[in-house]
Formats: C-alpha cells, structure tokens, sequence
C-alpha cells in the first residue's frame, strides 16, 4: 500500500527573462493512494502540468512551501533519479528526444536503474518485445532514437511502454491522450489499466476530455484551477465539466466568493 500526498504545495517557475519568479502553484492538496485512479482536469494553464513536474523534480520549479511525500518520506529532499526508484513515475505532456540513444538501450538502462540491477538479457528482451506488441508499437521502433521523428501518438504509447516496463507505485499521465487517434486511445487505455491492475498502482491522469474516462475509469475528480484543486468530486463531476465547462469556477474566481 503506496499513499503520495500532496499537502499546501506552493511552486513557482523560475522566469526566463531574470526577472522574479511566478507562482503556478498556490496550495495543493491531493493524496492518491494504491488502487485509486483520480483524474484531473482544468483550463489550460492553470498549473497541471507543473503540479506534475513538482512531483517528479524537475529543476526548472521551484517548491516555495508546503510537502510531498510518498509513504512518509519526504520527496522534495529526493533527487529525480531517487523518487522514480521510490516509485513515481511521469508520463509527460511533451515527451523530450534523445537524439543517439536508441529506444532498447534507454529503456534497459532506465529499468536497470529503477530495479537495482540489469535485467537478464533474454528475459528482458521477451519482455520488452511483449510490450511493444500489447500497445500495438512496430519491433524497428526499438533501434530509433529515444522519441526522435516520433508523431505525437508515437511518443505517446512509448511513454505508456516504459509504464508497462518499469512498473512505478504512482504514475502521472499528464494528458496520455492527446494527439491520439482511436484506436490509439484504447490500446493505450488498455495498456494502462492492465498495469494498475498488475501493479494495483495509483494513478493520476491529468486530462482534458472525458473520452479517455469511458476507458480508464476514475474514482476521484479534480478540478484545477488557477494554481489549486478547488473542487472534488466522483467520476459525475467529469461529465458536468463537459457540459458546462469551468465557467462556475471562473465565476467565482471574478467575485471572489
Ligand atoms: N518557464 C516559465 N516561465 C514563465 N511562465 C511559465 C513557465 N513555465 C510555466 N509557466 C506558466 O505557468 C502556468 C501553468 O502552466 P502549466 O503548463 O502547468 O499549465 P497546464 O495546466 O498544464 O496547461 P495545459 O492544459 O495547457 O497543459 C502557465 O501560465 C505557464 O505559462
Ligand atoms: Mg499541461
């Protein structure tokens, strides 16, 4: 039992042009524990993705207060490479190339370091190759460049295969679904589900439609807004989201009530 809780989270991104820093994140509270599956939704730049990359440590954010922790231990005193071994893991929003590394070595490296030691060679490679026919991904795309001349749907199922391979306790799908074509969305879905399912892992799904919803089914709703969650609720609120939009959150944001 995994339990990643988010407690008054305050980050702000270091500005490009020297000047102050910017707050994104205004007082996050989430917890998301083994077997639970929460989605996350808002309007574009109210912070999702930096809630993401505050979990998984990227150097570009800055966390002013509050905490994470996963079972306890503190993440912010962890470094990257610490906190995918304790067991998160991201799926970003635009995976990044890694021109002259192939797909097979990163991946083997990346589970190496994740599980302590090499895997066996000839387990390893089964493995992966299994991996790659469940998300429907074609044996040639192992020798390419990490992600390099990838589609968007391309990157995405590669960022779902090393999910599937290096199996984390919580896993943040930042908006996995983007870009996707039908077919797609479901292998992938499908591809999800069976490693929380495996792995009765925590899931965090950050996402914009509620098409993925009908594949990966979410206990809690989140919405985001401006730098927090300001409401929660169960898979319904998805559905009035679609309907209505976030007018009701704008609203009361404009009025302060
Ligand atoms: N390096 C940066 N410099 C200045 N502002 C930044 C920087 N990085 C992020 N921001 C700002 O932080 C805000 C939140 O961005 P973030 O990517 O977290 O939003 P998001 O909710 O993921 O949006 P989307 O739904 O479009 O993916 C945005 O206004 C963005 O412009
Ligand atoms: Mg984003």
């Amino acid at each position: 039992m995994t339990t990643l809780e988010v407690k008054d989270l305050h980050a702000s991104v270091v500005s490009a042009e020297g000047g102050d820093d910017v707050e994104i994140l205004k007082g996050v509270n989430l917890t998301v524990k083994s077997g639970e599956t929460h989605a996350v939704m808002g309007p574009n730049g109210s912070g999702k993705s930096t809630l993401s990359y505050a979990i998984a440590g990227h150097p570009k954010y800055t966390v002013t207060s509050g905490s994470i922790t996963l079972d306890g231990e503190d993440v912010l005193a962890m470094s990257i490479d610490e906190r995918a071994r304790a067991g998160l893991f991201l799926a970003m929003q635009y995976p990044v190339e890694v021109p002259g590394v192939s797909m097979s070595n990163f991946l083997r490296t990346a589970a190496t370091a994740v599980r302590g030691e090499a895997p066996k060679l000839r387990h390893w490679v089964k493995e992966v190759k299994g991996a790659m026919s469940d998300l429907d991904i074609d044996p040639t795309f192992s020798e390419r460049s990490v992600n390099e001349g990838f589609s968007g749907g391309e990157k995405k199922r590669h960022e779902i295969l090393q999910l599937g391979l290096l199996k984390p306790k919580i896993a943040i799908l930042d908006e996995t679904d983007s870009g996707l074509d039908v077919d797609a969305l479901r292998i992938v879905s499908e591809g999800v589900n069976r490693y929380a399912e495996a792995e009765n892992a925590g899931v965090l799904l950050i996402t914009h439609y509620t098409r993925i919803l009908r594949y990966i089914r979410p206990q809690f709703v989140h919405v985001f807004f401006d730098g927090r969650i300001v409401t929660s609720g169960g898979p319904e609120l998805a559905d009035e989201l679609e309907e209505n939009g976030y007018e009701r959150f704008t609203q009361a944001a404009a009025t302060g009530a």
